[in-house]
């Protein structure tokens, strides 16, 4: 990463945070019909913490396309809520059956595992909510918005990933497969975000999504396998989750399949990659370069 990108990436990503949490808070904020246990347990999920990286990866998106940084609040708003879902429900006992996450105990654990449950489909359903009643879009650009929305977290997208990961344990995985998984747990979200960014600015042009895909595609394998070698190398109290938690439970990753340096030379390649994509493309793509970046040096 260059100097200036460096320099201009943490306050970018600080003012992307605010506007992400100020736009969830107040949807969160509206929902006055609801029980109130559930719009707590709703809050302390979405609002605790949190890189916000698909929140960034939607701004920058948005401006690499040409659009003001506001359009993308209702986008940022809407997948983290989504994010945020994923990983309560990640969590659960009946998943990886974690006690820690953004450094606090899980939601299952702070509430209990009904309304994890429960406000994990809510905050699913509001991100869906969001989009659609988005005044910023036009119908159409809603419409797509959903599309990219509903396939990147159901069963074409995160939540097959999911299914795959739980399937997967203690077998003998080969790496296409566990490529494949990582592109759909983790990867379908990260590319709706750069999607959903270049949505807010009804971007059409075929070549410039085409190459903010392969972008995408890169930077979300990328950011698992990171994820992985963060489970080996992190310490518990930086990551704010527990570390060594996938060997706890004989998960496949990157680091076992390949052995820690493999896996760190697969996430750099992966980075090279992504900026290859962003060469091609003809608009400020400076957030989105220092975004990928920041992928592989982050220590949480
Ligand atoms: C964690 O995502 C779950 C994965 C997909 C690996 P993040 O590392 O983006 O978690 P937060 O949002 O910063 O807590
Ligand atoms: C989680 O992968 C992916 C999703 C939440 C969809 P992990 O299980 O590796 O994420 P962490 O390590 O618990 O954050
Ligand atoms: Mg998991
Ligand atoms: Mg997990
Ligand atoms: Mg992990």
């Amino acid at each position: 990463m260059t100097q200036l990108q460096q320099d201009s990436l943490s306050p970018f990503m600080a003012e992307c945070r605010d506007r992400c949490d100020k736009a969830m808070a107040s949807h969160l904020d509206s929902l006055t019909v609801m029980p109130e246990t559930l719009v707590s347990a709703m809050r302390y999920s979405a609002l605790l913490g949190g890189k916000r990286l698909r929140p960034c990866l939607v701004y920058a998106s948005a401006l690499a396309t040409g659009q003001t940084i506001e359009y993308g609040d209702d986008a940022a708003a809407a997948i983290e809520l989504l994010h945020c879902y994923s990983l309560i429900h990640d969590d659960l006992p009946a998943m990886d059956n974690d006690d820690l996450r953004r450094g606090q105990p899980t939601l299952h654990v702070a509430y209990d595992e009904a309304t994890a449950i429960l406000a994990g489909d809510a905050m699913q359903a509001l991100a869906f909510q969001i989009l659609s009643e988005s005044s910023r879009y036009s119908e159409s650009v809603r419409l797509r918005m959903l599309q990219c929305l509903t396939r990147a977290g159901g069963c074409h997208g995160m939540v097959a990933g999911q299914a795959i990961d739980l399937a997967s344990v203690g077998q003998p995985i080969k790496l296409p497969a566990l490529e494949n998984m990582h592109r759909l747990k983790t990867g379908a979200l990260i590319m709706a975000s750069v999607e959903l960014g270049a949505l807010s600015a009804a971007c059409v042009d075929e070549s410039i999504l085409s190459h903010l895909r392969g972008f995408a595609g890169c930077i979300g394998l990328a950011f698992q396998v990171q994820d992985d070698i963060l489970d080996v190398t992190g310490d518990t109290a930086t990551l704010g989750k527990q570390q060594g938690a996938d060997q706890a439970l004989n998960k496949p990753t990157y680091v076992s399949l390949l052995g820690l340096d493999e896996a760190k030379l697969k996430a750099s390649r992966l980075i090279e990659d992504a900026h290859g994509h962003l060469d091609q493309i003809d608009g400020d793509t400076r957030y989105l370069a220092a975004l990928a970046d920041y992928i592989t040096g982050r220590l949480y």
